[in-house]
């Protein structure tokens, strides 16, 4: 039996790992080590020509393991397993979902490329592409997540900014808004820019419906990044980030890791593998909760608009038309505005009982935040409104609670708003 051939639910307990390697444990141990002992000083030398790309692998040649931050058990086989669900050649994982988008860009970009990247986006992204990387000497170039990818294409040559531009960086559905963007678009968009020397790298953030109900690397982006802090994690008890792709991207992401350090621990990393195993069911539940919950929301007289996938009837014909081409599902993030402005919002969050007010998503108990006044606070104000982030919009992230209990917390604060 191929193991690959399994779907991967089917691989989440066992791929990548040898119990008879850890005294028949039939699951993985934490190595809580920093170093590893090397049988002799021939074989500590091979691994660190291996790890420094002195010379290529012989045939069969494996690196060894050698310190806790260039490489663990426990982070090698939670690689294997986290990139099965993309299809990915290789897999990244860090301490956070920034790390990951962070070291993406530390790898890639250098003084005088351009980054292309669309708003609304997570606000710690923002943050870090509009205030660190200009001061690296990188320029920033940024759409509306509905713009028409011909027109965006038309503003960089109009603006002779081709030859510079390194990497599009989308983030969708986006954070908190849930809007599309069309990735096959962008890819297209970048390879009209790549040359035989520049290839133009296409980078998407997948938080929002990975990895069970959008593949960005199979309608051809080069990297998707994840914070696994939200679904891999899934219980609100760790924060980690991954980046996945072909080998050939990856390895350069890798080798920026080990001199940034921003490896998960061994601790967090068994962790996640704990959580792999659950991942599709969990997923699957809080999608299906979230159908009911919108469903509630959609009339209700105390919201004014909202933002969720799964009402295919509303959508405009663009969004419609991504929506078929790349999604398999609506997932379980709902954004939706409440009547009476920043006071109504906030009566709203505060009579909530179940509904646990706190920012993050994607975990086992539902979560609400205020995107305006919380992830998306650093952003300037006319522009948050520009972006549809009113102090109106709350965020929904739906967990795996019965739906009707869901239901009943949320009509009974609707109703006191
Ligand atoms: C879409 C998205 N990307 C990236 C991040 C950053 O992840 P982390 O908090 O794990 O660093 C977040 C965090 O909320 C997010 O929502």
């Amino acid at each position: 039996m191929n193991k690959k051939d399994l779907h991967p639910e089917s691989l989440m307990m066992s791929f990548g790992y040898q119990p008879e390697l850890s005294e028949g444990a039939v699951k993985c141990p934490v190595f809580q080590t920093s170093t590893y002992a090397f049988k002799t000083a021939e074989e500590g030398k091979a691994y660190f020509e291996l790890a420094y790309g002195l010379r290529d692998a012989q045939p069969s040649e494996e690196m060894g393991l050698i310190y806790s931050r260039l490489n663990t058990p426990n982070m090698e086989i939670l690689e294997n397993r986290m990139g099965l669900w993309d299809k990915a050649e290789d897999c990244a994982v860090f301490d956070s979902g920034m790390a990951a988008i962070s070291t993406i860009f530390l790898a890639y970009l250098k003084p005088g490329d351009t980054l292309l990247y669309n708003q609304p986006l997570y606000g710690g992204t923002v943050h870090f592409i509009e205030h660190i990387l200009p001061s690296m000497g990188i320029n920033i170039v940024e759409f509306d997540a509905w713009d028409d990818p011909k027109e965006v294409m038309k503003g960089i040559r109009q603006k002779g900014q081709g030859d510079s531009l390194k990497m599009v960086y989308l983030e969708t559905p986006t954070n908190p808004t849930n809007h599309l963007i069309d990735i096959e678009a962008y890819c297209n968009l970048a390879k009209e820019f790549s040359t035989e020397d520049k290839k133009v790298l296409v980078t998407v953030d997948n938080t929002y419906l990975g990895p069970m109900w959008q593949h960005p690397l199979q309608v051809g982006a080069d990297l998707v990044v994840y914070s696994a802090t939200k679904f891999f994690g899934g219980h609100s008890d760790l924060i980690a980030g991954a980046v996945m792709g072909n080998t050939q991207w990856i390895a350069k992401i890798k080798e920026m890791r080990v001199f940034l350090g921003n490896m998960p621990a061994p601790w967090t990393c068994w962790l996640l593998l704990r959580s792999l195993e659950t991942l599709k069911m969990r997923m699957e539940r809080q999608e299906k909760n979230t159908r009911e919950v919108a469903k509630f929301l959609h009339h209700h007289p105390k919201v004014k608009t909202i933002h969720y996938l799964g009402f295919e009837e509303d959508m405009d014909a663009r969004t419609r038309r991504i929506y078929r081409k790349q999604c398999s599902a609506p997932g379980s993030m709902i954004a939706f505005e409440v009547r009476g402005g920043e006071a109504g919002a906030f009566a709203f969050l505060n009579n909530l009982h179940l509904i646990k007010l706190a920012v993050s998503l994607g975990s086992t108990e539902s979560l609400v935040q205020h995107p305006a006044s919380m992830t998306h606070a650093g952003m300037d104000p006319d522009e948050r409104d520009r972006l549809g982030i009113t102090d109106e919009l709350v965020r929904l992230s739906i967990g795996v609670e019965h739906p009707d209990d869901l239901i009943m917390d949320i009509r009974q604060a609707l109703s006191d708003v």
